[in-house]
């Protein structure tokens, strides 16, 4: 019998636009990785930082500063002493998700007791796909159509593919994730695990609290007015899209037997999960076929769920993913405190976002059992992580 992994906290800095006069332009990836990990440490004062098993960090991008093995130097950085190893971990938006799982799995066969598991991605710093060189034969043996190395292009072909799902619809999704933000925002969710952080700017030093991407003044005529960068009369805009963006957080695991000798209270356990691939030409559908085998494993329906954290890459594959399991498109169980369209999408960290929003709906709502957080990934590969209530 397998021991169980628990969830303890989870910790983000506030989301930047990866722009020239973003948050964190000025500003070392790792270091938004160190920052999280100290505060995630400092509200945790029970766990001796020298007693923390495996750094299990992930990005992208692993190089320059997101490069030297991340997991490893972030331990170093943040001071949890040289005795803590890491290690970096890549797949691509789900880097985080595999980082958690992997720590998981490390408790679970009772080889660790304490993992801090999460992500980072400075996307002004390493803008998508920009350092990586595609083998040639990707293309010339037609193992993949061009359009699969560009996300937006996957996007326009899951339209394609899906005449039904109209550019209103996901207009629609696309205002209800900022909607669903700007509320959560309000109330305070975001409170829960989003850490302040200092940062230089042109005018000096600042301290940045809140998420920078997010427009809570969108309307559904705004969003009409956008046009598709990716395809000539497309459907996917800046509006229905995620964004470009960097951010950086992570989780702290733990076994059954930490959380006894160090007076933790969990909040979750990683029950299940899986990852799947798909098409790489129509990557965004990769949630429907994971939740679907994560489901079929556990005996389960998409009605046993009492959330679904789910990254919006695209409103499209959002809306693809509601209608494969019937749900409708404002279903108040998914996204409850909207997504990525709003957030933004720091592609390696964005999967400890959506374990964070999971464990900050449980607590907020004492009924709450089971959770699945799930998200596309780049040539075609689909990730969900069942969770339930400790
Ligand atoms: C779609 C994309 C190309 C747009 O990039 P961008 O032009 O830098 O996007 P921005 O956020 O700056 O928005 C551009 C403009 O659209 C408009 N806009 C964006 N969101 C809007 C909204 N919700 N309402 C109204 N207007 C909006 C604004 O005019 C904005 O310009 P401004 O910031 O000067 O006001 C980019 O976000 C993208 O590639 N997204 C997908 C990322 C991705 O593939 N991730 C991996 C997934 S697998």
């Amino acid at each position: 019998m397998t021991a169980e992994a628990f969830y303890i906290d989870g910790v983000r800095v506030p989301i930047g636009r990866a722009r020239d006069d973003g948050y964190y332009a000025q500003t070392r990836a790792d270091d938004l990785a160190v920052r999280s990990v100290r505060a995630l440490l400092d509200r945790n004062p029970g766990v001796p930082r020298e007693r923390i098993d495996d750094v299990v960090w992930a990005a992208t991008a692993q190089v320059g500063d997101q490069g030297l093995t991340l997991g490893r130097s972030i331990a170093m950085l943040a001071g949890l002493g040289k005795s803590v190893p890491g290690y970096a971990i890549d797949r691509m938006c789900a880097g985080a998700l595999t980082a958690i799982v992997n720590g998981a799995n490390a408790i679970k066969v009772g080889a660790q007791d304490l993992v801090l598991a999460g992500g980072v991605e400075h996307m002004g710093h390493h803008p998508m796909a920009e350092e990586v060189d595609p083998n040639p034969r990707f293309l010339s043996d037609r193992i993949v159509d061009p359009s699969a190395l560009v996300m937006g292009n996957t996007a326009e072909n899951l339209h394609d593919e899906h005449p039904d799902i109209s550019r209103e619809r996901c207009d629609h999704f696309a205002l209800l994730s900022q909607e669903r933000t700007a509320a959560a925002q309000a109330d305070g969710v975001f409170g829960q695990h989003v850490v302040p952080m200092t940062v230089r700017s042109p005018e000096g030093w600042r301290v940045v609290d809140t998420d920078e991407h997010p427009r809570p003044g969108t309307t559904l005529d705004s969003l009409a007015g956008l046009t598709s960068p990716f395809r000539e009369g497309g459907f996917v805009t800046a509006g229905n899209a995620a964004g470009l963006n960097d951010g950086a957080g992570g989780v702290l695991l733990a076994s059954a037997a930490a959380v006894e000798e160090h007076g933790l209270t969990p909040r979750m356990k990683l029950v299940d999960y899986t990852f799947v691939g798909v098409e790489p030409e129509t990557m965004g559908y990769g949630p429907v076929p994971a939740t679907d085998r994560l489901l079929e494993r556990t005996g389960m329906s998409i009605d046993d769920l009492d959330v679904i954290d789910m990254n919006e890459a695209f409103a499209v594959q959002c809306v693809a993913f509601l209608d494969h399991f019937g749900l409708p498109l404002d279903s108040d169980k998914v996204n409850p405190y909207g997504g990525a369209i709003a957030m933004g999408h720091p592609l390696a960290f964005s999967g400890a976002r959506l374990a964070m929003q999971v464990a900050a709906y449980f607590d907020r709502n004492p009924d709450a059992q089971r959770g699945l957080t799930t998200m596309c990934i780049g040539l075609g590969m689909g990730a969900a992580v069942l969770w339930e209530r400790a």
